[in-house]
């Protein structure tokens, strides 16, 4: 299964409203392999379709509790209190700033054999959901985050880092 590239913030495919899912087709479930393999690679808990350049509405998540899955067309049924916690995102490589999420939710979708499931959860879990379900809406966890000054600072030493691994990959290939 080969890995993909994961897009950075500044990719056009992080901006624009994916499409519904109409099938879970045989090449919708290598997507969702290939889409866990990225992850795990990336050390991500979570990654959505458009992350690697799919505009689709699918996303996997692993918080590390053992169950991961997956989900497709997924959708918020409900929010219950709101928390603020530091979040990253694998498209802004480094980066963690506090956002404002539900801190419990239910969300509705389909799994990977296309069968109808609601998810309850709570914590990091809850967390994960909400910030793959805005990459689906074109949405990033940055534009959430309230302390723009130090976000602007965060996402330029985050841009020099990216140039120098780049112009370190010219370098050894
Ligand atoms: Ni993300």
């Amino acid at each position: 299964m080969p890995k993909l590239e994961v897009r950075k913030i500044g990719d056009d495919v992080l901006r624009q409203v994916a499409a519904p899912i109409r099938k879970v087709n045989e090449d919708i479930k290598t997507l969702i392999k290939d889409m866990y393999e990225t992850m795990y690679a990336e050390n991500g808990v979570g990654l959505a379709a458009p992350q690697v350049g799919v505009s689709k509405r699918l996303f996997v998540i692993d918080v590390g509790d053992g169950e991961p899955f997956a989900l497709v067309n997924p959708e918020l049924v409900k929010g219950w209190n709101e928390i603020e916690d530091n979040e990253g995102c694998l498209s802004v490589p480094g980066v963690y700033m506090p956002v404002k999420r539900f801190e419990k939710v239910r969300f509705k979708g389909r799994n990977e054999k296309d069968r109808a499931v609601t998810i309850e959860a709570t914590g990091l879990l809850a967390r994960a959901l909400q910030h793959e379900l805005d990459h689906l809406d074109g949405k990033m966890f940055v534009d959430l985050v309230e302390d723009k000054l130090t976000l602007d600072k965060e996402l330029a030493e985050m841009r020099v880092r990216l140039a120098q691994e780049k112009a370190e990959a010219t370098v050894s290939a």
